[in-house]
């Protein structure tokens, strides 16, 4: 990718996307026929590549519905996606009727649609579920809100090359083949045992994954598939991909819903191959 291009914008706020660090990540990601990213998100770097075949993936399903839909009728989804973004719409009794209508509904297509109208409207464009699995994120109180529609036609167009599947990262391993280029973003790990102050550090992902991680990766650039992989720079993080080839970097995050609130935070890129 040339780095003087312009960055494409995912359509979905998502909690540690990678648009501030792409450049980095195209200076890291070597050529290959179909890039895997088993921790896609917001696939802000499916976006802002260019290979001829991509496997998508992520445990949350309704990031993955949201594709499907785009994908498989982009006509009819999209215009049906804009009816919901009336400033009418912009008010906290009508966003809890609409969470609780994505919570009850049955349908994939409805449920797309809600879960993006959830994203842009509701707290910080945080994705939160409770221990049943209903979205329970609160209102955001946003003045102004804009329909992504470029965005979400862009999104349409590229995934015409993609799979996009909900599954673990495991089974995204397990699904290598020769020619396969893996990034991969898991939940961070914490900057240090004390610090909280990045909330988006998902408790859910625990350290043995991130060492599974890391022995995943390895394992398969044995067998010449290359594997990058995003995250924190700490003792652990050095620790498990002390195998890597490792690429160093500062970066500013929000950590807060204020934006004057910044930090830096030391950024790690882990190359097996
Ligand atoms: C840091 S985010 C990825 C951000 C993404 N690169 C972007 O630019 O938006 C981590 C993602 O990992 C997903 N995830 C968490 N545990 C997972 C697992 N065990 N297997 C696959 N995906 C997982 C989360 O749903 C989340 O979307």
């Amino acid at each position: 990718m040339n780095t003087k291009e312009k960055s494409k914008v995912p359509f979905l706020k998502w909690a540690g996307g990678k648009r501030k660090i792409i450049e980095k990540i195209w200076g890291n990601l070597p050529e290959g026929e179909r890039l895997v990213e088993p921790f896609c998100g917001s696939a802000t770097v499916f976006l802002n590549t260019k290979y001829e075949k991509n496997l998508i993936a992520d445990t949350n399903s309704d990031v993955i519905n949201i594709y499907n839909q785009l994908q498989s009728n982009p006509e009819k989804f999209i215009p049906y996606c804009s009816k919901l973004f009336k400033v009418s719409n912009n008010e906290a009794e009508k966003y809890y009727e609409f969470r609780a209508k994505f919570n009850k509904t049955k349908s994939k297509q409805l449920r797309a649609a809600l879960f993006l109208y959830l994203n842009k409207h509701g707290y910080n464009g945080l994705c939160r579920y409770n221990s049943s699995g209903g979205f329970n994120v609160p209102f955001g109180k946003y003045k102004n809100i804009t329909f992504p529609e470029r965005y979400l036609q862009e999104f349409s167009e590229k995934s015409l090359l993609a799979e996009f599947i909900t599954q673990d990262f495991e089974t995204s391993f397990s699904m290598a083949q020769k020619g396969d280029v893996f990034y991969c973003d898991p939940p961070y790990v914490p900057l240090n045992a004390s610090n909280s102050s990045f909330r988006y550090v998902e408790k859910t992902f625990s350290m043995e994954q991130q060492k599974r991680l890391a022995q995943l990766a390895e394992q398969t650039a044995d067998k010449g598939i290359p594997v990058l992989i995003s995250n924190h720079l700490t003792d652990f993080t050095k620790e498990i991909y002390k195998n890597a080839e490792l690429t160093t970097f500062s970066v500013q995050r929000s950590i807060s819903c204020k934006g004057d609130q910044r930090e830096k935070a030391q950024e790690v890129l882990a190359l097996f191959k």
